[in-house]
């Protein structure tokens, strides 16, 4: 019953992103959605590969479609492209453009849908609802597409938004996946685990993605992965860069700028904490719980010494600090 009813979610996922992607080539379709994509730098053939998509600017264009086609409302409400009330049925992303979200093994789980013009100041990004195919804190937007590249480099890029991994990829960097503008989970940490053991973050160059790029990354060294930080110039993300620059650009600049986690931490606390004995010791014990999380003892050790020698503090005081936080059991 419940699997029928997973199954059921599913084809409709599957006919929505047909559909949706369908859309471009309609008039209203071709005139804002693709022309949209195109505004941004993308190719045909990455529209394609991503199976991006439109929903059309009117109250239930989808979910006529839909029900004539033969779905039920009943489906198309729980999977949340469509919204049911009372009597009345609306696409939940009337006027959007529309990102499908697929599982590890492509199926459509649900959908990132943007704003075009925001003077409706609505949420720039509407995504599915959760459900019973869709969680978020279980998918990352571009695993499928990305999941070969990032076993054959043995690294995983992971980057905010859904656009940062269009664009990468289309400029030739394809392991790459995006947690959605959200912290990393366990579950999408284990997710990336089952293809590589080294991953780099790439947040944009701007104060939330420098508290993005501290935030979650704790649970990823818990794990035992490596965590490299590459942050971009102030006011850039990985799309506008990627957009304005060649692939070989693109390759050096993460090559040249990711930044071992750790000392990337000790080097923007000792930069916060300068000048202020109190900072400073709150920090002491923020980069001691960061490596207090590594599962490996050697690893441990050898970042104790280089934090020490970044925050210029005495190795003994990490040291002693360290063995504080692992007794009192994390
Ligand atoms: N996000 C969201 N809801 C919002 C804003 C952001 O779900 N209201 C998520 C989206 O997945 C988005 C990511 O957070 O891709 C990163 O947010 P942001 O950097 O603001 O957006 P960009 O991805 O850069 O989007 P764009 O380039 O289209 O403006
Ligand atoms: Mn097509
Ligand atoms: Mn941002
Ligand atoms: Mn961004
Ligand atoms: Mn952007």
């Amino acid at each position: 019953q419940v699997q029928n009813e997973k199954e059921s979610m599913f084809l409709v996922s599957k006919y929505a992103a047909d559909w949706f992607h369908g859309q471009l080539k309609t008039d209203e379709g071709k005139a804002i959605g693709y022309s949209y994509f195109k505004e941004r730098g993308f190719t045909d053939e990455t529209i394609d590969y991503f199976q991006l998509g439109y929903n059309p600017d009117q109250w239930s264009a989808f979910t006529d479609a839909a029900i004539k086609a033969g779905y039920q409302l009943e489906f198309l409400n729980k999977t949340g492209v469509s919204i049911v009330k009372e009597d009345k049925k609306f696409d939940r992303f009337k006027g959007r453009v529309m990102f499908p979200i697929r599982s590890l093994s492509g199926r459509v789980l649900g959908f990132g849908g943007r704003i075009l013009n925001n003077e409706k100041k609505a949420a720039k990004y509407l995504n599915s609802p959760q459900s019973e195919i869709y969680d978020k804190s279980n998918v990352l937007y571009g695993i499928y597409e990305a999941k070969q590249a990032i076993a054959k480099e043995d690294l995983c890029y992971l980057v905010e938004g859904y656009t940062d991994v269009i664009q990468l990829h289309q400029a030739g960097v394809k392991n790459v996946v995006s947690s959605s503008g959200t912290a990393l989970t366990s579950q999408q940490i284990r997710l990336i685990q089952r293809l590589t053991k080294n991953i780099t973050v790439l947040y944009d160059g701007d104060a939330a993605g420098m508290r993005a790029a501290i935030r979650g990354t704790d649970l990823i060294l818990e794990t035992g992965m490596n965590v490299r930080v590459c942050t971009f110039p102030d006011g850039e993300d990985p799309d506008s860069f990627a957009k304005s620059h060649t692939e070989s650009e693109i390759v050096d600049f993460l090559t040249n700028n990711a930044r071992d986690f750790i000392s990337f931490k000790s080097n923007l606390l000792k930069e916060e904490a300068a000048g202020d004995p109190i900072k400073k010791a709150d920090m002491i014990r923020d980069i001691v719980n960061s490596i207090a999380k590594i599962p490996d003892d050697i690893s441990r050790e050898i970042y104790v010494r280089e934090s020490a020698a970044i925050l210029d503090i005495g190795e003994d005081v990490l040291f002693s600090t360290l063995a504080q936080v692992r007794n009192s059991g994390l």
